[in-house]
This record gives structure tokens, sequence and C-alpha cells, in this order.
């Protein structure tokens, strides 16, 4: 039994009643499936694996949680990092130091000197100062910085605004034009081992289309800095592959995926890299609530529940859907909106939508809550800070607590001079 689904009419993760969570833990509570995220980790390295050799660095943006690090790199994965915490969280979570790539567009000179510390395997350069910088730093400890560099391949990406990447009026990565002539400048940089080029061009893709199209160009770019003399041995491709939120999704499947990259690098002869997040995750868990209130509304009544956008804030920010269902469904349906207890008309998870009817004291979850869920909770409102659960089989363990509003307020001090 792998995922969420009904037995005995009870919705279970794996073979765990998330009733029995919900008693023991509370709600809100995020819980995910062990076997969903190994099922979903051998299935991206089966897809990608028809190019060849590949590197695989989970985008732990997406779930950074130890637990959750611990398992991609028992499957052998490496991180996608973009600050020196992820990067702190993927050594401790037991991913190698070189199989660790540093992305992102403001890396601080800290961050720099610590992954090359730390001996991480890529950094993926987003300006050509920065290159300048890190071959500086590493020089002074004596090192030699692997590194790519991320070219911007002005493609439109078909996915939301907010979490577009790959256009040219993006801030992500360097305007593919220039990159030829700052690859000559910075490649000769004793201390920088300039080796490739990555992109990224955006994320929850539904279609192969742009990636395509982004990776012909990526294609291209390597044939010409090869004609220039330059050495290029690796190629990051990014994450950004869609999953299925609601019905009607249909994202191209991880085998799909393999075969497009496989097909359009066949002759590239490089080293391939991934940044697959929300792939690997999002399915993988759900966010599990208790409906509060059942409040009569104009036109449909609203199922408050006590989880709220400070938990899961997907909806408010990209008016993201997560399919919502009751833990024990009777069978029966309404039409109603579901919100949380926040104080913002954003506080909404779903309008005008048919979900099972629900009454105070039931359960009910959020799907599709493994990505880009807990890591992006807030305590907004001074609520506690949502709890993380790992199932296996018929057990769960809770791997991020609960933490509570006061713990946080024991943490800011009121200065002296306030006192009287
Ligand atoms: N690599 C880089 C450089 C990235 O910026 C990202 C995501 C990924 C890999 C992983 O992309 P994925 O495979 O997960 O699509 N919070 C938003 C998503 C933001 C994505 C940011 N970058 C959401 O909840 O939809």
């Amino acid at each position: 039994m792998t995922d969420f689904a009904l037995i005995d009419g009870e919705l279970h993760a794996e073979a765990t009643p998330l009733a029995r969570i919900a008693a023991e833990v509370g709600t809100p509570v995020y819980v995910y499936s062990a076997e969903a995220f190994r099922k979903r980790a051998r299935d991206f390295r089966k897809g990608v694996e028809q190019a060849g050799r590949v590197h695989l660095a989970f985008a732990i943006k997406a779930n950074p949680n130890l637990a959750v690090i611990r398992l991609l790199a028992n499957e052998g994965y490496g991180a996608d990092v973009v600050s020196g915490g992820e990067m702190a969280r993927a050594l401790a979570g037991g991913m190698k130091a070189e199989d660790i790539v540093f992305s992102g567009v403001g890396k601080t000179r800290a961050e720099l000197a610590a992954g090359l510390d730390a001996g991480i395997g890529q950094f993926n350069l987003e300006l050509e100062e920065e290159g300048v910088v890190l071959a500086e730093i590493a020089r002074s400890k004596g090192l030699v910085a692997p590194a790519t560099l991320r070219v911007n391949p002005d493609v439109d990406a078909g996915t939301h605004e907010k979490i577009s990447t790959g256009k040219a009026e993006n801030k992500f990565g360097l305007p593919i034009d220039q990159a030829p002539d700052i690859f000559d400048r910075l490649a000769p940089l004793e201390g920088l081992n300039l080796r490739g080029v990555a992109i990224h061009i955006g994320s929850q893709l539904q279609s192969l289309e742009p990636l395509e199209k982004a990776f012909v160009r990526i294609g291209k770019l390597v044939a010409e800095l090869r004609g220039r003399g330059h050495t290029i041995t690796h190629v990051d491709l990014g994450g950004g592959l869609g999953v299925r939120y609601k019905e009607g999704d249909v994202p191209p499947t991880m085998d799909d995926y393999g075969a497009m990259v496989a097909r359009v690098t066949k002759d590239w002869d490089v080293e391939l890299m991934f940044e697959p997040g929300r792939v690997l995750s999002a399915n993988a868990g759900v966010m599990l609530t208790e409906v509060l209130w059942v409040k009569p509304g104009v036109t449909n009544p609203w199922v408050v529940v006590d989880s709220a956008m400070n938990d899961l804030a997907r909806v408010a920010l990209y008016d993201a859907h997560h399919d919502i269902s009751a833990v024990k469904p009777s069978g029966e349906t309404f039409v109603a909106n579901v919100c949380g207890p926040v104080c913002e008309s954003s506080d909404v998870f779903a309008k005008n939508r048919e979900i099972d009817t629900v009454k105070a004291g039931d359960l009910l979850v959020l799907h599709s809550a493994g990505a880009y869920g807990a890591t992006m909770a807030s305590t907004y409102n001074s609520r506690a800070l949502v709890p993380e659960v790992l199932v296996s089989g018929d057990r769960f363990a809770v791997v991020a607590p609960r933490i509570s509003a006061e713990s946080i307020m024991d943490q800011e001090p009121i200065p002296d001079w306030l006192a009287d």
C-alpha cells in the first residue's frame, strides 16, 4: 500500500489511519509517506537514466525536512541548495558534499566560502562577478571551485507567472547570448573549474515542449563553447517537472521526460544533472486538518478548518488548487468554501467547491501538500509552526514537532530600557 487511500472507508497514509495521527499529534499536521517518496525517487531515476549516467540533486527547498533528506540520501540523491541553511541541512541529512549543487541568484560571500570549505560538488553561477569572487575566495583557500554558468534561455515555461524563471525578464541566469563571452573571461581564472552550464526555466510545468526548447538551446550553447575551445563536461538541466494537483491535470510522466532528455542530449557527451523538487515530493504528502465550524455563508457554507494560509501558503500565493477530502467520507457531498482562521480574505483554500459533507470535529486533508508546504509555513497571527509526520507502513514518527507560539515568544527579549 502506498500513498494515501481509503481502507475500510477511512483515509490512510500507507497502512496508518490518518485519524490516529490526528489523535496522537493533533492538527494541523503535514503527513508524508516514506514509500511515496521512495517510489517517486526511483521512478525519476529510472526515467532520466534513459539518458545515461546522471546526477540527481533533490531541490530541497521543496521539502527540507531532515528525515526526508535522509530518505532521499539513502536513495542516492544529492541536493540542490539555495542558501547556507539548506547546505547545512543537506549535509546534516546525510547527503555527500560532492553531491550538492549550490544554486541561487544571491549567494553571499560567506555562503560561497562555506560551500568551498564543505567541498560541495558544484556552484551554479548567476553572474560574471560571482565567478570572479568565487575564484578569488577559492584561490585564497588553495582550492578550485567546480562551477557552471546558469543561463537564461528566454523560454516561456507556460506556468504560473510567480514560478517562471526562464524568460529574459526574470531575475535568474545570464542572458544566453552573453554566455559564451562571459565563459571566455571566467574559464581561465585560477581557482575556478568552469566545466559546464545550467538552466532551470520554471516549476510545475505541464508540458515537455518548453523544456525541450530550452534544452535544444543549451545543446547549441555547449557546441559553441566547445567551438571556442572550452572543455564542457557537465550540464545541469534543473527541475520543473509538474505534478497532478487536480482532475484534468496531465503532467508529463517521468518516463516521457527521461525519453525526451535522452533524445535531445544524445550527442552532448556530458554528465547530466537534474534538480527535481516538486515531482518527488508534492504527492508524497498531505496536510491533515480538523473542521472547527461550518459557518453559514451568503452563497455557500464556510468550512472553517484549523489550518490556514500560514501553514500552506500556496493557495494564497499562487491561486493553487489542492484537492480536499474527508478522512471518513460519508458518501454525501456539498458545495462549500473552505477557509482557515487567519484574518485575511486570502486565507481561503477553496471556493464553491464540491467536497465531502463535513461537520465540526471531522477531519479533512488537503492533498498534494508534500512540496512547498511545511517549508513555506510561518507563524503569522501567532499561530504555532505546523508539525510534520513521516509514515512508513503502520508506524509513524514526528519528524518536526509543533512549535508553540509561547516558545517562539520566549526568543523575543524586551529591552531593559522599555522595562519600567
Ligand atoms: N532548481 C532551481 C534552481 C529552482 O529554482 C527550483 C525551484 C528547482 C530546481 C525545483 O523545481 P521543481 O522541480 O520543484 O519544480 N513555491 C513554489 C515553487 C517555487 C519553485 C522555486 N524553484 C510553489 O509552491 O509552487
